[in-house]
């Protein structure tokens, strides 16, 4: 194992762990709680998004684990030429890998999500216009489903990580 392929996988394990683990964190127990607290849980929402590192952070972890997971797998793979991609484990790793794109490319529109809610709610002052009323209401169904998306991926793609190798 090369230095470059074991800093590389030490960075992509380490990133896909934080990212996996404050992307399910956030659908199942924070955005669940924010919805259930009514005005405090939107003052947290407001503080979590505007005023910590959290989005940003979800960000880098997400693109390094699909940064670092693409050279390794392009490496694995004689960039994408050889049979390892039709083995058992490479079908697993390559399954797990999609499932992971795919979950960054929904955390992204989690994030433009939250920041177009953040901003149509400091619009709104007193009661909403039914304008406003039905975008807020359209913008909350958009988070919800790319929300789930993003967690679903997620857990598809660390399965496979976690059993591509038992494929083999
Ligand atoms: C949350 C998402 C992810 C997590 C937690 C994660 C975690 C892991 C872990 C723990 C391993 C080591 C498995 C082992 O050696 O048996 C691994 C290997 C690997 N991952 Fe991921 N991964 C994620 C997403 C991705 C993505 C998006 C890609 C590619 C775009 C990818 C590509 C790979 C490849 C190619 C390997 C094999 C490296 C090797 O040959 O040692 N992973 N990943």
């Amino acid at each position: 194992m090369t230095l470059l392929f074991s800093t590389l996988r030490v960075l992509h394990i380490i990133s896909g762990i934080l990212w996996a683990g404050g992307a399910i964190a956030m659908y199942f127990f924070i955005v669940p709680t924010i919805g259930a607290t009514g005005d405090s849980g939107k003052q947290f929402a407001g503080h979590l998004m505007g005023r910590t590192r959290f989005t940003p952070f979800m960000m880098i972890v997400g693109a390094t684990t699909v940064v670092a997971g693409t050279i390794l797998y392009g490496i694995d793979s004689n960039w994408f030429q050889s049979a390892w991609m039709r083995t058992p484990t490479g079908i697993g790793f390559g399954t797990g890998a999609t499932a992971g794109i795919l979950a960054f490319i929904f955390g992204v529109m989690v994030g433009n999500t939250n920041k177009a809610l953040a901003a149509l709610g400091a619009q709104i002052q007193g009661k909403p216009t039914p304008e406003q009323m039905s975008a807020l209401q359209a913008l909350q169904k958009r988070q919800a489903l790319v929300g789930r998306l993003n967690a679903y991926f997620i857990m598809i793609s660390i399965f496979f990580m976690a059993s591509a190798r038992m494929f083999g």
